[in-house]
C-alpha cells in the first residue's frame, strides 16, 4: 500500500489510487481483507453503488422485500426493524463489516444474505465476480446523475465532517474541508471515494449487459419515477416476486410507503440515532429529488462535468 499514489480528495481525506480508482486511504485495507475472507453463497444479494446515489433507499427496499414474511411492512404503529434501525445497520457494507478480517461477521448472517458495497466491480472479491454459474450470488447496482451525486455528497459532508474527522484522526490524516468549487474540481478529477463515478458505473453497466441475470442495473431517477414498479423488479431479481395475493393485499404499496424518504426521515432512529460506524443517521436523508444540482452549480460547472462524463463514456452504451 505505501507504494500506491496518494492525493487529497473529496470527501476531504487522504486518498490512495488502486486499480484505477481513488479510495479513502483508511478503508483500502478492508477491501483487501474482504478478498481474503469473503466466501459468497449462491443466494447472496450484493447491493452495489457509488456513494450518494441511493444506497440507503435500496437497502431499505431490498431488506423489506426480502424479509417481508418475517417482518411484514406493517401499517403505521406496528413494529418493523426499519422503525428501530438505520438501513445501514440492517444491510452492512462488505468492505466495512469485517474490520477484524477473520470473515466471521459474514458467516453469521443467515441466508439469503443481503450485503452492500461501494467497491468498483473490478475490485470486488474474485469469488463474487469470477464465475457465471450462480455461485457468486447476485448484484444490484443503483446509479445516479453525477451532478446530483456531487451535490448530495457536498451536503452530506457538511453534516458529517466533524464525525468523519474523529474517525480520520484514528485511521488516517484528513485534509482541510475544501470550498464547493475545490470539491467540485476534485470530483471532476475522479478524486472522490471510489471515484471516478462514471468509471465505477460503467463497470457495473457492462457487467449487467454481459450477465443480466447476475447484475441488475437500476437508476435512482427511475426509482423516484415509479417506486412500485422498481420494487417489483427488485423483488423478482432477488427470487422473491410478489404473489397476486400480496399485490391484492397492498404489500407493494406498504413497502414503498415504509421505505419512502418521508417515512424514514421522520423516524426517531433516523432523526437522532447514529449508525454502528458512528455516523449520524439523519445525514443520509435530505430532499431526494432529481435536478437539485441546478440550485448549487453554475451552468458552466454542469456543462464541464457533463463533458467529462460524455468523453469518458464515448464508445459505450451507458448514458446518465
Ligand atoms: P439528496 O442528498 O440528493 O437528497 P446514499 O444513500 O447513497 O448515501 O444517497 C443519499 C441520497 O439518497 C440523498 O439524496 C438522500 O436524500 C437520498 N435518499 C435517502 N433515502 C431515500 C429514500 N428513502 N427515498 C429517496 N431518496 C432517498
Amino acid at each position: 500500500m505505501p507504494s500506491l499514489p496518494t492525493a487529497p480528495g473529496f470527501p476531504p481525506y487522504r486518498m490512495r489510487r488502486y486499480g484505477g480508482f481513488w479510495h479513502i486511504d483508511m478503508y483500502l485495507k478492508f477491501i483487501c481483507a474482504s478478498h481474503a475472507c469473503f466466501r459468497p453463497r449462491p443466494t447472496d444479494v450484493l447491493l452495489a453503488s457509488f456513494p450518494k446515489t441511493g444506497t440507503t433507499w435500496l437497502k431499505a427496499l431490498a431488506f423489506s422485500a426480502l424479509n417481508r414474511a418475517a417482518h411484514p411492512p406493517s401499517p403505521a404503529g406496528a413494529d418493523h426493524p426499519l422503525h428501530r434501525n438505520s438501513p445501514h445497520d440492517l444491510v452492512r457494507f462488505l468492505e466495512l463489516a469485517d474490520q477484524d478480517g477473520d470473515g466471521l461477521i459474514y458467516e453469521e448472517v443467515p441466508s439469503p444474505r443481503l450485503l452492500a458495497t461501494h467497491v468498483p466491480y473490478s475490485l470486488l472479491p474474485h469469488s463474487i465476480t469470477g464465475t457465471d454459474d450462480g455461485s457468486g450470488g447476485r448484484i444490484m447496482y443503483v446509479c445516479r446523475d453525477p451532478k446530483d451525486t456531487f451535490v448530495s455528497f457536498w451536503h452530506y459532508h457538511e453534516k458529517t465532517t466533524a464525525t468523519l474527522q474523529q474517525m480520520a484522526d484514528v485511521g488516517g490524516a484528513s485534509e482541510a474541508m475544501p470550498t464547493f468549487e475545490e470539491a467540485f474540481e476534485l470530483f471532476c478529477q475522479g478524486q472522490s471515494a471510489e471515484g471516478p463515478q462514471w468509471r465505477h458505473t460503467l463497470e457495473y453497466w457492462e457487467a449487467s449487459c454481459r450477465s443480466p441475470d447476475k447484475v441488475l442495473f437500476l437508476r435512482y431517477e427511475d426509482l423516484l419515477l415509479d417506486p412500485p414498479g422498481s420494487l417489483r423488479k427488485i423483488a423478482a431479481f432477488m427470487a422473491c416476486p410478489f404473489s397476486p395475493e400480496e399485490e391484492a393485499a397492498g404489500v407493494v404499496r406498504d413497502i414503498v410507503e415504509l421505505c419512502s424518504l418521508g417515512t424514514l426521515k421522520g423516524l426517531e432512529v433516523n432523526r437522532r440515532g447514529s449508525t454502528m460506524l458512528g455516523l449520524k443517521n439523519d445525514a443520509f436523508f435530505r430532499n431526494g429529488t432529481v435536478g437539485d444540482w441546478s440550485n448549487c452549480m453554475t451552468p458552466a460547472m454542469a456543462a464541464r462535468l457533463d463533458g467529462i462524463v460524455a468523453e469518458a463514456l464515448e464508445g459505450s452504451t451507458l448514458t446518465f
